[in-house]
Formats: C-alpha cells, sequence, structure tokens
C-alpha cells in the first residue's frame, strides 16, 4: 500500500533521474547500521528450505537483482538489505561510456514493463575495480555477479580483449561472473552470440580464469552466459552445446526483448520511444518457454537463472518448475517495490509446503518431467 502511493507519485516524474533519486535518498539512509539492520530485519526471508547451492557457490534464497539496475555497483551493499540473495552489477565494459542519449528509459504501465536503451552507460572496468576495493558487502555470505559487456567502439572483431581487459581488472572482486552478449542496445553486440565469435569469446575467458585464479591462488570464477529471448530453437541449441563445450558454469535466460508484440499500451507510444529492450509481464512467457527448453535439453545438467517478467510469487514459482534454480528481477521490482523478495520468497515457502518438498531445489523443473 505505502510503495503504491510512493510509487504513483515516483512515476509521475521520468524514469531515469527517478531511479537515481530514490537509491540516493534510499542508499543515503541504509548505510546507517541500524537502519541496515531495520531493512534487513523486515525484508529477509530466513529458511533453510530457501538455501541452495548453484555453481560451486551458496545462495540464502534463489532471490536475485538482475544486472542494469545497480551498472555500476555503488549500491549493492544497500540492496541486499532488501533480502537479495545476490546482486548481479554491471553491465560494466572495458572502457568508460556515456551510453545513449536521454531519454533512454521508458515505462509502460499498462504492461507492467519497461523499454530501455541505456547502452551500458558505465565509468568502465578499471575506475569500477578501484571503487569496488573500497567497498564491503553488508553480510559476507551475500554474493555478488560482475556483469561484462563490450565497450560501444570496439569492433565486434576485438570484443574479446575488451572482455578480457574488464574480467582481469574485475576478478578479484566478483563471487561469479556473467558474460552479456544479449543486450540490444549496444550495435552488433548479439553477434557475439553466434558460433564461432562466441567460442572465442568464452573459451580465451576460461583460459584467463584460469591462469588468474592460479596466480591468485584461488579457486578459479563461476562463469555464466546471458542470453536473448530473441532467437530460434536452433540457435539456442547451438549456444547450449557451446556453453557445455568450454564448461561454462551456467547460462541466464534472459536479457531484454526486441520485440513489441501483445503490447497493451498504445501503438503510438509505442512507436513513440523507439529503440530498445522491453522488459517486465509482456516477457514472462517467453523467457520461462527458453529456460523450460534449455533444461529439456540439457535434461537439467546446465544450472540456470531464469529472469524476464518475474512481477510475482506465483511467475517466480513457475520459473522454478520450469528449470531454474535461481531467478532475478528488474523490472518486478520497480513495480512491486522493496518488499517483493520477502513476499516471493514466502510464496515460494507456502508452495513448498503444499507440494510437501523439502527445499527448494527439489522444485527446480517439476513442471518438465
Ligand atoms: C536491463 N537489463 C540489463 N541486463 C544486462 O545484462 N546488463 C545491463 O546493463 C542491463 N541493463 C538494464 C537496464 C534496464 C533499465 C532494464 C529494465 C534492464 C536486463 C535485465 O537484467 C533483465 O535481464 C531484463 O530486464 C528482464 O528481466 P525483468 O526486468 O523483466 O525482470
Amino acid at each position: 500500500m505505502i510503495w503504491k502511493t510512493g510509487r504513483s507519485v515516483l512515476f509521475k516524474f521520468p524514469a531515469e533521474p527517478v531511479h537515481h533519486f530514490s537509491m540516493g535518498v534510499f542508499g543515503g539512509i541504509s548505510v546507517v547500521g541500524p537502519v541496515a539492520k531495520m531493512f534487513r530485519r523486515r525484508y529477509s526471508v530466513t529458511d533453510s528450505r530457501l538455501q541452495t547451492n548453484f555453481a560451486g557457490l551458496s545462495f540464502a534464497n534463489p532471490i536475485g537483482l538482475a544486472a542494469g539496475f545497480d551498472k555500476e555497483a555503488k549500491w549493492f551493499p544497500t540492496l541486499s538489505n532488501l533480502g537479495f540473495s545476490h546482486i548481479e552489477v554491471g553491465t560494466l565494459t572495458g572502457q568508460a561510456q556515456p551510453g545513449n542519449p536521454k531519454p533512454r528509459l521508458f515505462r509502460l504501465p499498462d504492461d507492467q514493463a519497461i523499454i530501455n536503451r541505456m547502452g551500458f552507460n558505465n565509468a568502465g572496468a578499471d575506475k569500477a575495480a578501484r571503487h569496488l576495493a573500497k567497498m564491503t558487502k553488508s553480510n559476507p555470505a551475500d554474493v555478488l555477479g560482475i556483469n561484462i559487456g563490450k565497450t560501444k567502439i570496439v569492433p565486434v572483431e576485438s570484443a574479446t580483449e575488451d572482455y578480457l581487459f574488464s574480467f582481469e581488472r574485475l576478478f578479484a572482486f566478483a563471487d561469479y561472473f556473467t558474460v552479456n552478449v544479449s543486450s540490444p542496445n549496444t550495435p552488433g553486440l548479439r553477434k557475439l552470440q553466434d558460433r564461432e565469435p562466441l567460442i572465442e569469446l568464452l573459451s580465451e575467458i576460461q583460459k584467463l580464469n584460469s591462469s588468474l585464479a592460479a596466480d591468485h591462488e584461488v579457486d578459479r570464477k563461476p562463469i555464466m552466459l546471458k542470453i536473448a529471448p530473441d532467437m530460434t530453437t536452433e540457435q539456442l541449441t547451438d549456444i547450449v552445446s557451446i556453453v557445455q563445450e568450454v564448461k561454462l558454469d551456467a547460462l541466464i535466460a534472459t536479457n531484454t526483448t526486441i520485440s513489441r508484440d501483445g503490447l497493451a499500451t498504445s501503438a503510438e507510444k509505442v512507436a513513440s520511444i523507439g529503440n530498445g529492450g522491453l522488459s517486465g509481464k509482456p516477457l514472462t512467457e517467453r523467457s520461462r518457454q527458453m529456460v523450460s527448453e534449455i533444461f529439456g535439453q540439457t535434461k537439467g545438467t546446465l544450472p540456470i537463472i531464469g529472469v524476464g517478467g518475474i512481477m510475482t510469487g506465483e511467475d517466480a514459482w513457475r520459473m522454478i518448475g520450469a528449470g531454474a534454480s535461481l531467478i532475478q528481477l528488474y523490472t518486478g521490482f520497480i513495480y512491486g517495490g522493496p518488499g517483493i523478495v520477502r513476499d516471493m520468497n514466502r510464496y515460494l515457502l507456502r508452495r513448498m509446503t503444499e507440494h510437501d518438498l523439502p527445499s527448494i531445489d527439489a522444485a527446480v523443473g517439476r513442471d518438465c518431467n
């Protein structure tokens, strides 16, 4: 109720300034120790049935914040007080870049959706690394993912070096890495989902991963690949086989879509917004379908993070049922507000009780059998 009122006020203003304003205020008050603790008490759901191990890491519950919300890794300690088990920061790129001209972020309230063409605005991997060196998690158990992408001015043919640069700079700070080849707002980026460039990129990252792990005397970092929802079954099959070939740890499905099918928002309004990736409710079915397809193709042997249009506890439950071991949200958090992770975790527990399931792992892929 409080969030609905707050949201109706915030939604009267343009989306991007509101994002920075809200996080400025929320980030400011919640660095105060007792306030942070109060948020954590209010929003965290602690129950061993929600815990899961994924890609060698331990997660307190299956729900994480998707990439793009905390692009420059400024707010993750604060955000994890809202009950997320993991926060994926970024996308960070090798070089600093301003992103696309504004406005570039639009709400579609009639569809519970967002269109964005941010274009990886960020200060670059080097600056992010210097900043991350000064940050601490609010709880050591919170998992920090770092999502890396290609600098816009770097040609697709030289993309590997750009990713390797970011990977090397950020290695020490990530619990896991996500290789993003699926945002629609960097020209040519999705070309990296093609077989040859993808094998080259992922193999080189794996090599660097092993050598940095040896140098630092630590385990190699889990690496995940984030893919687009806009592909054919054949393309997906190809990607799944590459991911298995180069021994990545997981797939993240999906990023935003370039489709505009089935929207309630008027065609004029949609046209006036222009290009960009669509997220939120219109993506729910497509993302779940992709997760289900991956789970089916791999018989559940490839761990999956399901993302896209998870707006309610039921959406989360069904995404897990389709084969996702973890889920992430972005747009659902914007529309649902700060209590959404707590409500989703409670809902998952209720459904597990109903089905007499001892752990969330037991729910993964149940709808695929
Ligand atoms: C995103 N997303 C995104 N993904 C990514 O890998 N790197 C990024 O920088 C961004 N940036 C970004 C900005 C904005 C404004 C939005 C709404 C989304 C995609 C996001 O992580 C997620 O994959 C999709 O939004 C689908 O999930 P939701 O939003 O439907 O829960």
